[in-house]
């Protein structure tokens, strides 16, 4: 399973990178908002520190602004792929501009039809959000096995991206449901390294380590 790093920021993507670990990045309106700069050159910067897909969302509502947006953002760099919402405006505008060579990622997935609709319509990949389905009482991870199970059936190219994740656990749960890519806020990727055995492990180590070298 590949991990792509969910945030605009750029000092939390450098250090995740820094691990080795780093596959994509996926960024949203509110991801980029909070970091009050320009738009462009955020993803611009992204592009310089990570050799792989970069999500960049458009903000238009009908098709003819978000094939306009998405023609825009990808020249910023061949790795920036144009996130579009699930909304027949959307799919049009994928229709578009993935016969264009334009990658796109359908967002805000919610069920295993809406991913369908965005993979015929030709999206690059489709991003369920489990968080988010699990906050209104669902099981999140169900849609993705659910979408994981169609895709394989049908030989789907469409990459699998569970969005939304909230803790360590949803990045198992996606990578036991097959998930081509799970995209990982900063503050998990923390949670899924640490663990208070592998610290109390390395104390014994060197306190062995000292006590018999002296
Ligand atoms: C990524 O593609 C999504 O925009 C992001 O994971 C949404 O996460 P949230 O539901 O925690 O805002």
């Amino acid at each position: 399973m590949k991990f792509f790093v969910d945030t605009a920021n750029v000092d939390e993507i450098r250090e995740i990178h820094s691990w080795g670990v780093v596959d994509g990045v996926t960024t949203n309106p509110s991801l980029v908002a909070k970091e009050g700069r320009n738009f462009e050159e955020v993803i611009a910067e992204i592009t310089s520190i990570v050799d792989g897909p970069v999500s960049a969302e458009v903000i238009s509502l009908e098709a003819q602004g978000m094939i306009k947006e998405a023609r825009e953002l990808s020249k910023i760099h061949e790795n920036v792929v144009v996130k579009i919402p699930m909304t027949d405006e959307g799919l049009k505008a994928v229709s578009v501009v993935s016969k264009e060579g334009i990658k796109t990622n359908v967002t805000l997935v919610f069920s295993p039809n809406q991913a369908l609709l965005a993979a015929k319509a030709g999206a690059a990949y489709v991003s369920p959000f489990v968080g988010r389905l699990d906050d209104i009482g669902n099981t999140g991870m169900e849609v993705v096995r659910k979408i994981v199970d169609i895709f394989d059936i049908y030989g789907i190219e469409t990459q699998v991206i569970t969005a939304s994740v909230r803790h360590a656990d949803h990045v198992t749960e996606a990578a036991l449901a097959g998930s081509h890519v799970a995209t990982v806020p900063y503050a998990v990727f923390k949670k899924m390294l640490g663990h208070p055995l592998t610290n109390i492990g390395i104390e014994t180590f060197l306190s062995d380590w000292e006590k018999a070298s002296k």
